[in-house]
């Protein structure tokens, strides 16, 4: 088992938990090393894009994993499970994962996991978690609707929590990652749309069927096509539930 926890640096005030925890690795720290902050100034979404929270109303987190090992394949699910069964423990709410690792609650984006790493040396575990942020402080440019864990928990518990569940879950057996992924699988037989990363060629649409044990996305389009989808290689589109 891998733990979290320690040791931590805190930032009232950083461009990116990432960055930090990068350079980190790079001057030595040890696994399990965390960093956390108040507030980010340049907080780093996936794709490029950009991750900002209200200063103290997220848990802004990032954790480092080193060594990365084949037995980390699957860390990119991994990772949003832990955030799920660490909600769970604090508050009366359900979530769900959008592959790869986006965490819902009631087809909200509650939390996003961004995973940096120089295999086989470390990984950078990035995680924003909203916990009190107000429906009005979301940005307006948002791709999809966000929503707040509440029920008054801290930032403190919602990173001990974390920080127990990560560790679990970070070495955890490829079967129980993917038995517990489909278990919370929020595409599964809905419409999903794809384009491939990059500006590569490549985009198409059809209805989600669950990961394989490589942690692809299984979609089979309207021509009955099975494709498996890499998470380095699109940017999803969720549409309709196919039974709505
Ligand atoms: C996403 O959904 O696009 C991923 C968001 C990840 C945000 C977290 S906040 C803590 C850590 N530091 C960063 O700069 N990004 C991650």
């Amino acid at each position: 088992m891998d733990a979290f926890g320690a040791p931590r640096r805190h930032y009232r005030v950083t461009d990116s938990t990432n960055e930090r925890a990068r350079e980190l690795t790079a001057a030595g720290a040890p696994g399990g090393t965390i960093v956390t902050a108040t507030e980010q100034t340049a907080g780093r979404g996936r794709r490029g894009r950009r991750w900002s929270a209200p200063p103290g109303k997220a848990l802004l987190l990032s954790a480092i994993l080193s060594p990365l090992l084949v037995e980390h394949a699957l860390l990119p699910l991994a990772v949003p499970l832990a955030v799920c069964d660490a909600v769970e423990s604090l508050a009366p709410l359900e979530c769900r994962v959008k592959w790869p690792n986006d965490v819902w609650c009631q087809e909200r984006k509650l939390a996003g996991v961004l995973i940096e790493a120089q295999p086989p040396e470390w990984a950078v575990i990035g995680i924003g978690l909203n916990l009190s942020v107000e429906p009005d402080e979301f940005p307006n440019d948002l791709r999809q609707p966000a929503t707040s864990v509440g029920h008054g928990v801290s930032t403190e518990g919602a990173l001990a929590a974390v920080c127990t569940h990560l560790s679990k879950w970070v070495g955890a057996p490829r079967e129980r990652v993917v038995d517990a992924f489909q278990a919370r699988d929020a595409l599964r037989g809905r419409e999903v749309s794809w384009s491939a990363a990059g500006g590569e060629e490549g985009q198409g649409s059809g209805v989600a069927e669950g990961i394989d044990e490589r942690g692809n996305l299984a979609v089979v389009t309207a021509e009955g096509e099975r494709l498996s989808l890499g998470s380095g290689e699109v940017t999803l589109t969720v549409g309709r539930n196919r039974a709505e």
